[in-house]
């Protein structure tokens, strides 16, 4: 009886729709944790090399290949001649070594024969020059005729590959990006844009963009422009829904690709596209028809990092970032080129440091990614590209450095697997400090639009606080508006300034049932058409911060202003705000210097179970956004960690990774029954400690 019954319970479960998140979640079954992969481009060697290389990658451990982002010409020689046979015999030769295979839309590459037909499809830019054939990433995503023309090409690799089950999934164009084109037939679409979203009543985008202003009313959608570059004084709001136009011809591109493949591919097969993290162009992550996304990711080629070593090691807080910005979107996510070794397009393309290369793979795992690609597997011998380091170097057999480290992380990945444990859970304190930071590409437009000072950095005030979660081990995501703001027990929104009445709402909700808000500087000050509102400034988040705005302020760059905050001085010069508190607001800091000494600075109430801090200054170190955040935490009673700069750690699927990217040995306090699996706890600049976590604090 009891045996029947589970049977129907069972049987039941069968039928009930699995849900998003779970199928996606299968694509990449947990006990694998991550899978590693390699770039190749057959119709860059001689096919009798074919063999050799893919052996060898499998060899080296690789899970699975990359076939065809920049293959247009050869998939498809002459218009509607389309030739499959080097790629069948490629991936014939893939799964005889068990290597899985990811292949593209060649859309960023579009072939000569058809950008002589067509010339029309070739970016405009705004001096009237076209691009040209010659490089890549020249056809424009406003382009109707490109489109259709793609969507045919597409169909035919579904076609042909839709059901092959050697093929795992398919990568959209190459890193898609946001790109301005002043083609006609670009500013049609901009225009159908504008009359799709004001109706069709040139009187509501007049409103929208304040057109009163300076005698720019508009009296049909036909005389509108794209806001030019070269023009000055541009209209914010026309530049706002400019730049919401373009993003969306990307995204848009990206969806239609994927609706395409889609009528062809079967459910095994996943869609993903590969971005650069450029969180502030607007089409990463948007996309809907997506199942995940993937990032690029290079982390030497010029920048200073941190310390002595920092120029070899990279900035610890980009990977990070790109983790938790790319993970909230699907929970699945991964990263499609992980640099391999030298670049050859950076300022200054040194060598990695020993280890680096194997440090930011498991930075990328520490995330909770499910996969990552290197760019690529050999080394090129011609375009654009030469110097650029593979996992092959130039004579097609000899593994480099980084090609190397490849294949020790992959070893230690398939150490992992036996340690890997379903019924694992995360420390309790880690997931207390779970933290979201609120984003917008939109709020960054409309800032930067009018920097009132132009030292001002929205991405540097969010890292002041990033980095800070960071140096506490705790788990952040970084969120756009739409998620379940319940379930992280501090919420930060930086500099959020365009809001509504929705958005404070969800808030004020939030917050009511017993979430922790902090809002910073500039924030509330607009509607979502960058107008300010028609209120005191700030008005509409003064009944939730429980204070008034007074004033907002900069000190010239060489000077400081000061606020106190529990006895201990901080120097802020970018942007500092006065606020006046309602009665029951408390006040964590005053300014101590300038003609408004003693003006509170940051305020701090709760209301219902919960708490809101208004922060009004942007320090110039960070070490202010720390502390506010360390005292919101030990109100909390929650635990946090004081890692130096340029360590940071992650739990994940009963794993706890800690990286060292400074230049300093680091001695990591890991939990008392912690088991090491890989590393010492002594962490040596570019080190990587990685332990099993046994259920404890
Ligand atoms: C990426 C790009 C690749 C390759 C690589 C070189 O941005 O997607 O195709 O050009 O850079 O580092």
């Amino acid at each position: 009886m009891r045996q029947k019954l589970l049977m129907a319970v069972f049987a039941l479960l069968l039928f009930i729709p699995s849900g998003f998140a779970k199928e996606k979640r299968e694509y990449f079954p947990k006990k694998d944790l991550t899978l590693v992969g390699a770039y190749y481009y057959p119709e860059h060697w001689d096919e009798n090399q074919w063999e050799r290389d893919l052996k060898k990658m499998s060899e080296m451990g690789f899970e699975f290949t990359h076939f065809g982002e920049f293959a247009w010409t050869q998939l498809e020689p002459e218009e509607g001649r389309y030739d499959f046979s080097w790629l069948d015999k490629a991936i014939t030769l893939a799964a005889k070594y068990n290597l899985k295979v990811i292949l593209c839309t060649s859309t960023a590459t579009p072939p000569v024969w058809l950008t002589r037909a067509h010339p029309e499809i070739l970016i405009k830019n705004e001096n009237g020059t076209t691009v040209d054939h010659g490089a890549r990433q020249h056809a424009s995503f406003s382009s109707t005729f490109y489109r259709d023309y793609s969507k045919k090409m597409i169909a035919e690799l579904g076609k042909r590959y839709g059901n092959d089950k050697r093929v795992m999934g398919w990568q959209l164009d190459n890193e898609p990006g946001v790109r301005q084109d002043y083609n006609k037939e670009a500013l049609n679409r901009f225009r159908s844009f504008l009359k799709n979203k004001y109706d069709n009543t040139i009187s509501a985008l007049n409103k929208a963009w304040g057109t009163a202003f300076w005698s720019q009313v508009y009296t049909s959608f036909e005389q509108v422009t794209f806001p030019l570059p070269s023009n000055w004084g541009q209209n914010p709001h026309q530049l706002l829904d400019w730049k919401r136009f373009c993003a969306h011809e990307s995204a848009s591109f990206i969806d239609e690709q994927a609706e395409v493949l889609k009528k062809y591919v079967s459910p095994d097969q996943w869609i993903t596209s590969n971005y650069i993290p450029d969180y502030t162009a607007g089409h990463f992550g948007q996309s809907q028809q997506l199942d995940f996304n993937t990032y690029t990711r290079y982390m030497v080629y010029g920048d200073p990092g941190i310390g002595e070593l920092g120029f070899r090691i990279g900035d610890p807080m980009r990977i990070p970032f790109a983790n938790d910005f790319t993970r909230p979107f699907d929970g699945v996510y991964g990263v499609m080129e992980l640099q391999p070794g030298q670049v050859n397009w950076g300022t200054r393309n040194s060598m990695p440091y020993p280890g680096a290369v194997r440090l930011w793979l498991w930075s990328v795992f520490a995330g909770g990614s499910d996969l990552t690609c290197t760019y690529r597997f050999r080394q090129p011998l011609f375009g654009d590209e030469q110097f650029h380091h593979g996992i092959i170097g130039t004579d097609g057999v000899t593994p480099s450095r980084g090609g190397l480290e490849f294949q020790t992380f992959i070893q230690e990945i398939a150490q992992l697997r036996k340690e890997y444990n379903p019924k694992a859970t995360l420390p309790t304190d880690y997931l207390e400090r779970k933290t979201a930071i609120l984003y917008t590409h939109e709020n960054v437009w409309s800032l930067e639009k009018r920097k009132l000072n132009d030292s001002w950095s929205t991405e540097n005030h969010i890292q002041k606080y990033y980095k800070a979660l960071k140096s506490f081990g705790a788990p952040v995501d970084i969120i756009y508006e739409g998620k379940d703001f319940t379930q992280y027990p501090v919420l930060i929104a930086p500099a959020y300034e365009m809001v509504d009445d929705s958005l404070i709402t969800a808030w004020t909700n939030y917050v009511k049932q017993g979430g922790h808000l902090i809002l910073t500087v500039r924030s509330g000050l607009k509607d979502r058409m960058s107008q300010l509102y028609e209120l005191p400034m700030a008005g509409k988040i003064a009944p939730l911060i429980g204070a008034a705005y007074d004033f907002h302020d900069f000190m010239p760059a060489n000077e400081s202003g000061h606020i106190e905050m529990e006895g201990q001085k901080y120097a802020w010069s970018i942007w500092g705000e006065g606020l006046i508190p309602e009665q029951g607001t408390e006040v964590w800091a005053k300014h101590v210097d300038q003609f408004y000494k003693g003006s509170p600075a940051i305020t701090h109430r709760k209301l219902g179970k919960g708490t809101v801090t208004y922060v009004g200054i942007d320090s110039q170190d960070g070490k202010l956004e720390a502390d506010v955040l360390k005292r919101i935490y030990a109100q909390n009673s929650t635990p946090v960690m004081n890692l130096p700069e340029g360590v940071w750690m992650e739990y994940r699927d009963g794993f706890g990774i800690a990286v060292n990217y400074s230049s300093k040995n680091y001695a990591f306090p890991l939990p008392a029954k912690a088991t090491v699996l890989i590393g010492t706890q002594t962490i040596e600049p570019a080190g990587v400690l990685v332990w099993k976590n046994n259920g404890e604090k």
